[in-house]
């Protein structure tokens, strides 16, 4: 495995690699890597791809001013561990220089879908994001994507732009990774202390006891995201949202008629957490 710190080289080793034919899979993240990125790497390979490249970098533009930027873990030395053993052909970490030289002042920005649940309490965040990841699937190239659908709204709002773009990437969202007790995986987890972490649970049984009043038939938005709502309430510090929309569109929604999601951020202490589940898709098991 071989870990490549600048674009040219990163592009060079991709196209490469193509021109051997290999079909070239990429894993973006920002490392801290847990076993939730760990399956986006299966899953490149279960695509089709030979060669998989996992990006590392914790991108400045998509953190505000108060947000988590400086204290956001950097693993390096033990997300390359991870990723050799998984058989990663290369982890792909730039420094922020040459991701963003002197002069850098271009920016993606989708809208619609960027304007509701996140884009309303982190503005510029999906701006930050859809300009990085524009950027490496520019060096990386024609490839297969893989993201995982705990950021539910980012897959939505990706998937948007290599759309709009014609970008030739084959993108695919892959359903949560959680603990044994429901805790979805999440790199700001280490944030969390043991009290803290049991606190946190609360949105998992939120989320699952509304995916059963769904299954027993409720369909009414309220009654469904104020099943989710009241552990929450309970057990955390803060609630920016618990919130029914459509799967797709992320438009806010009164009845589930169609595919929906329930989308959920809150706070315990400096730690922001989100999760979600797509109703009647996801199911969140009862812990043993
Ligand atoms: O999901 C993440 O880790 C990041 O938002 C991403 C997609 C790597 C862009 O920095």
């Amino acid at each position: 495995m071989e870990i490549v710190h600048e674009p040219s080289r990163m592009r060079e080793l991709c196209d490469h690699a193509r021109r051997e034919g290999a079909r070239v899979g990429i894993v973006p993240t920002m490392g801290a890597l847990h076993a939730g990125h760990l399956a986006l790497v299966d899953e490149a390979r279960r695509r089709g791809a030979t060669k998989v490249v996992v990006t590392i970098f914790v991108n400045p533009l998509q953190f505000g001013p108060n947000e988590d930027f400086g204290r956001y873990p950097r693993t390096l030395p033990e997300d390359a561990v991870l990723c050799e053993a998984r058989g990663v052909d290369w982890i792909f970490a730039p420094a922020r220089e040459s991701m963003y030289p002197d002069g850098f002042s271009s920016q993606v920005r989708v809208s619609g879908v960027t304007e509701v649940l996140e884009g309303v309490f982190r503005p510029g965040h999906f701006d930050g994001v859809t300009t990085v990841v524009a950027k490496l699937f520019g060096i990386v190239g024609q490839s297969v994507a893989i993201f995982g659908r705990k950021d539910y709204q980012q897959w939505c709002v990706l998937r948007r732009m290599v759309r709009d773009l014609d970008l030739p990437i084959e993108m695919h969202g892959m359903p949560t990774v959680r603990e044994v007790d429901g805790l979805a995986l999440s790199s700001r987890n280490r944030y969390l202390s043991e009290s803290e972490r049991a606190r946190a649970l609360a949105i998992s049984r939120g989320l699952r006891a509304a995916c059963e009043a769904f299954e027993r038939g409720e369909r009414d938005a309220a009654t469904l995201t104020s099943i989710a709502r009241a552990p929450i309430e309970a057990s955390f510090d803060a609630i920016d949202y618990v919130a029914l929309a459509d799967a797709d569109s992320l438009a806010p929604i009164t009845l589930v008629e169609d595919r929906a999601v329930i989308a959920v951020a809150a706070r315990i202490g400096k730690t922001r957490l989100i999760d979600n589940v797509v109703l009647s898709e996801d199911r969140i098991p009862l812990p043993a």
